[in-house]
């Protein structure tokens, strides 16, 4: 590439060898798209001094959340992974006490069953990447007999799908299980009319520099109860009792998001549906491209949901003329980032104990998918780029 570019005065060989053709700039996955006023608001929050922990936009970032997601109370934090070990924590789980969850997912949605020392059971994903909630049931049934019920399950809203948390919640509800959801990629996503998260007990989201918004990193935990959002706040705070001297009963976490971060957050609120207006219409002009190329697939949305498209995925059957990989390493050829479908948990060697519920699926989403660049600020010409890529390729 930078071969065919014409000498540029004053570079050495190095910053030479580094120049890309217009044509050819980096396209990322999912990278952060800022609107402008995040920047005024983080310069009015180091006007106010408040650069330390929390602050003022904390509050404002929390009740934006709350806002948008109907749920009454929430706590920002410094991570998705965060929010799900609170919550865990808050369920009160115990060493030994199971917790169910979706094996497809991003190991920081999974790994804090471990910090917990519970023994996590994986379940296998519907054809829209979602826990399959009839092997739910239908283990809930036979673990209820055994009296070996979880203590809690964890749904993943996959890609901006959403969990059917009216179905999920009467589960739990029916067996005395807590439910989590782990809404880190359905920020901005909808099932029914209502957000990504609400229904559950508790509800975690991400901010980090990859999501359809972000506050460069960070996380959130809501829920509606008021007592297990405040226990949040004091958790995420090392468990400060009040007291002048630093005085704990318990140990907590240092967790809390920063008062710049919640900045960020703040406008990144602001734009939410702008962001998932594109990443869907991004969806749309994929599909539109190439679903009909043989044996070509999309992620399919559940119905009743509108997914926020966080990336858009591709599937790619025996009958295609290549395979994820050579789709990858093509585009990569042309400076254009890919990536797989997660890798399932009960696939890891981390989880190579854990048991797992179900079949197939989420081991084949893994090895025929592929996450295509879905930025909001992927410009028309940028996107009509991939396309035509993936157009050659898949010919
Ligand atoms: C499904 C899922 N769960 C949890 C997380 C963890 O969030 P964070 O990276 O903010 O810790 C992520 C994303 O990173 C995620 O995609």
């Amino acid at each position: 590439m930078s071969s065919e570019l014409p000498r540029r005065p004053g570079l050495d060989e190095t910053a030479q060898s580094l120049l890309v053709a217009p044509s050819e700039t980096k396209l990322w996955l999912s990278s952060p798209h800022m609107s402008g006023r995040e920047l005024e608001l983080v310069q009015d929050a180091f006007k106010s001094n408040f650069v330390a922990p929390l602050g003022p936009m904390v509050d404002r970032f929390e009740a934006a959340l709350s806002a948008d997601t109907g749920i009454a109370h929430v706590a920002a934090l410094s991570s998705g992974t965060g929010a799900i070990h609170l919550a865990l924590r808050l369920a009160e789980v115990q060493q030994g006490d199971e917790v169910w969850g979706s094996s497809l997912t991003f190991i920081g949605g999974a790994a804090p069953i471990f910090y917990e020392k519970a023994v996590p059971v994986l379940f296998d994903c519907d054809a829209c990447g979602l826990i399959d909630l009839d092997l739910v049931e239908e283990a809930l049934a036979t673990a209820n007999r055994l009296g070996r019920l979880p203590k809690v399950l964890i749904t993943t809203d996959l890609y901006g799908n959403v969990v059917d948390l009216d179905r999920a919640s009467a589960l739990c509800r029916r067996y005395g299980v807590i439910l989590i959801s782990d809404s880190a990629e359905a920020v901005g996503s909808k099932f029914k009319g209502r957000a990504a998260g609400y229904g559950a007990d508790f509800a975690a989201y991400s901010f980090n520099g990859n999501k359809i918004i972000t506050t460069s990193g960070g996380g959130a935990l809501a829920s509606d109860n008021k007592n297990l959002i405040e226990r949040a706040r004091f958790l995420a705070t090392q468990a400060r009792d009040p007291a002048p001297h630093y005085q704990h009963t318990t140990f907590g976490y240092n967790y809390r998001m920063s008062n710049i971060c919640a900045a960020i957050g703040v406008g990144q609120m602001e734009v939410l549906a702008q962001r998932v207006a594109r990443r869907r219409a991004i969806f749309r002009q994929y599909q539109d491209a190439l679903a009909l190329k043989n044996d070509v697939s999309f992620l399919p949305e559940p119905v009743g949901g509108v997914a926020n498209r966080w990336l858009s995925v591709l599937f790619l059957g025996g009958d295609a003329k290549v395979t994820p990989s050579v789709v990858m390493n093509a585009l990569a050829a042309h400076n254009i980032e890919c990536r797989p479908v997660w890798k399932p948990m009960h696939l890891q060697p981390v989880f190579k104990d854990a048991r797992f519920v179900g079949g197939r699926c989420a081991g084949n989403m893994f090895e025929r998918g592929l996450c295509l660049p879905s930025g909001s600020n992927m410009r028309d010409d940028e996107l009509a780029r991939v396309i035509d890529l993936l157009g050659v390729t898949l010919n």
